[in-house]
C-alpha cells in the first residue's frame, strides 16, 4: 500500500539519509530538523514498506511553494512523485509555484506534465561548480 502522511520527528534521520541518496547538494540536510515544528512549512513522505520519498513545501493560506521534492533512485518514474503533487492539489489552494535548476530536465518534463506552466527565469540562483545557474520559475493554477 502507499502511503502518503506528514513526517515525524523520529524519521528525521531515514529523511536525512533519503535527501542525500537524491540530492547532490543536501540543502536541507542541516536545517531540515528546524522546519518540523513551524507551522507553514510541511514535511510529507510517500511510503511502501519503507520511505521512497518526501516533499517539503510551504502552506500559506490559498498557496503552496514547493521547495524540494525527490523519490529514491530505484522508484523514480514509477508514478510516486506525481501522487506527490496530486495529493498537494487536494488541499484547498489556488496556486502551487517553485523554481527548479533549467539544467533539471528530468525534473521541468515531471512538472509540465503535470500541468505547471513556465513563468519566467531567475538568474543565477543556484550556484554551480563554475558558475551560477538559473532557475525556472514553475505554477501550476487551479
Ligand atoms: C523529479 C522527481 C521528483 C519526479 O518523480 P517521479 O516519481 O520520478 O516522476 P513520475 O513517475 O511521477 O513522473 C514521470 C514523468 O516525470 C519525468 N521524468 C521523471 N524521471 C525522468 C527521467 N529519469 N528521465 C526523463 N524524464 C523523467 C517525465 O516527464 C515522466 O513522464 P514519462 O515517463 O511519461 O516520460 C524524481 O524523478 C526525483 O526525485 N528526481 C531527482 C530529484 C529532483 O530532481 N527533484 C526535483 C528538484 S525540484
Amino acid at each position: 500500500m502507499i502511503k502518503i502522511t506528514s513526517v515525524k520527528k523520529n524519521e528525521y534521520f531515514s529523511l536525512m539519509k533519503i535527501e542525500e541518496s537524491i540530492f547532490e547538494k543536501h540543502v536541507f540536510t542541516d536545517k531540515l530538523k528546524t522546519y518540523f515544528n513551524e507551522g507553514p512549512i510541511k514535511i510529507w513522505k510517500i511510503s511502501t514498506t519503507k520511505i521512497i520519498g518526501f516533499v517539503i513545501f510551504y502552506h500559506i493560506q490559498d498557496e503552496v511553494e514547493i521547495i524540494q521534492i525527490g523519490i529514491i533512485k530505484p522508484y523514480q518514474r514509477k508514478n510516486y512523485g506525481t501522487l506527490i503533487i496530486n495529493k498537494i492539489k487536494k488541499l484547498n489552494i489556488k496556486k502551487i509555484f517553485l523554481e527548479v535548476s533549467v539544467k533539471n530536465s528530468k525534473a521541468i518534463n515531471f512538472y509540465l506534465k503535470n500541468g505547471f506552466k513556465k513563468i519566467g527565469i531567475r538568474e543565477g540562483y543556484y550556484e554551480g561548480s563554475k558558475y551560477k545557474i538559473d532557475a525556472l520559475r514553475l505554477l501550476f493554477e487551479f
